[in-house]
């Protein structure tokens, strides 16, 4: 493998995948041959918003390959709090762990820890943009459980505009063949354009529909989502949409025996109590997976040398992208990264279009 971080899921190639899925299987067949496997390495888990599955999970696979964590899970106990930037933080953190495990509100910030950065950086969600790690549980999951991803109706439901699981999702599944997607989604809570622009140039076959029933007989994957609330800026526009998709087990009548309910969790109300004892409800053994493809990523990543000196990075004066929710309109001297895409200029933080 060459990867140094897990920024976007494109960081990696099938075969990149194809190896972490088999180390992480391996894991699972034979824990104990892993408990000493980090021993003597330390991640740092920065957690600038808040977290229960990723974050855990992150620590108890550190903790059960016989590495160590600290880190916080409130900025506010950080200096971020004294006006820190996020460049000192990371060089600082850098200089003391294997592995950065980082999550944050503003889209794009993970990649611009990365540049700062003497190791790996994982992207733990950096707001609504992308969440590669969560893509590596949700395809564990339906490797162990299906056999194979090549070949899949998947249909995914619910904000599929701010759900950052939903986009790297997606970027990974360009990687397999004959993928088929149902895109359930109210229009307010369509994907957003650079992802549209992303399948249509990956030929991805996909309908954008809005009802969820008619669709779930044809799925052989169904990823429910939340309503994202705190990515809304307008509170009125939440309410809106909340409570707007809930799968009910009577849903699943006439769905597909071998069918695959999934979710990233934590759920509101969009699937009913009464799915969990479904068989073909397997979003909490994905939340256990989880940690088993985490496990797998940190004993490559925490294995690789660090780096004495990190690339110059110019110094950038004014944001290029005008996303408010991007890391650049924060942290004012990033380089005006930008990455050209089929002659489409995009913010290479957050992936917008600038225009
Ligand atoms: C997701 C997230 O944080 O994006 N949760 C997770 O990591 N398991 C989904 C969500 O918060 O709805």
């Amino acid at each position: 493998m060459e990867f140094r971080h897990l920024i976007d899921f494109d960081d990696l190639s099938r075969e990149e995948w194809e190896e972490l899925y088999q180390h992480a299987s391996d894991i699972i067949d034979h824990p104990e041959n892993y408990v000493e496997a980090c021993k003597g390495k330390l991640a740092a888990s920065l957690f600038y918003e808040s977290s229960t599955r990723t974050n855990f999970s992150f620590q108890a696979a550190m903790l059960r390959l016989g590495g160590s964590v600290f880190g916080f899970a409130d900025p506010n106990s950080s200096s971020t709090a004294k006006g820190e930037t996020l460049k000192d933080t990371i060089k600082m953190v850098s200089s003391y762990a294997d592995v950065i495990v980082m999550r944050n509100p503003r889209e794009g910030a993970a990649k611009a820890a990365s540049l700062y950065s003497h190791v790996p950086v994982v992207n733990a969600g950096d707001g609504g943009h992308m969440h590669p790690t969560q893509t590596l549980a949700d395809l564990t999951t339906i490797t162990r459980l299906h056999g194979t991803v090549d070949g899949l109706t998947i249909g995914l439901c619910g904000d599929l505009k701010y759900g950052r699981t939903v986009h790297s999702l997606i970027k990974a599944l360009a990687k397999f063949n004959d993928i088929r997607f149902f895109l359930i989604a109210p229009r307010e809570l369509a994907i957003p354009e650079y992802m549209r622009s992303f399948m249509k140039a990956h030929n991805m076959r996909f309908v954008e529909v809005t009802g969820l029933e008619p669709a779930i007989p044809q799925l052989d994957v169904l990823y429910m989502t939340r309503i994202q609330r705190e990515r809304f800026i307008d509170p009125l526009a939440y309410e809106r949409v909340k409570g707007i998709y809930i799968l009910k087990r009577r849903m699943l009548s006439r769905a597909k025996d071998s069918l695959l309910v999934l979710h990233p969790l934590p759920r509101v109300d969009e699937i009913a109590q009464d799915v969990d004892d479904d068989p073909r409800a397997v979003y909490f053994d994905q939340a256990r997976y989880g940690m088993f493809a985490r496990m797998a990523l940190l004993d490559y990543l925490a294995h690789l040398p660090r780096l004495e000196r990190t690339e110059p990075v110019e110094i950038g004066s004014a944001p290029v992208c005008t996303n408010p929710k991007c890391i650049c309109q924060t942290e004012h001297y990033l380089p005006p990264l930008v990455k050209t895409i089929g002659g489409v200029d995009y913010c290479a933080f957050c992936d917008s279009i600038l225009r």
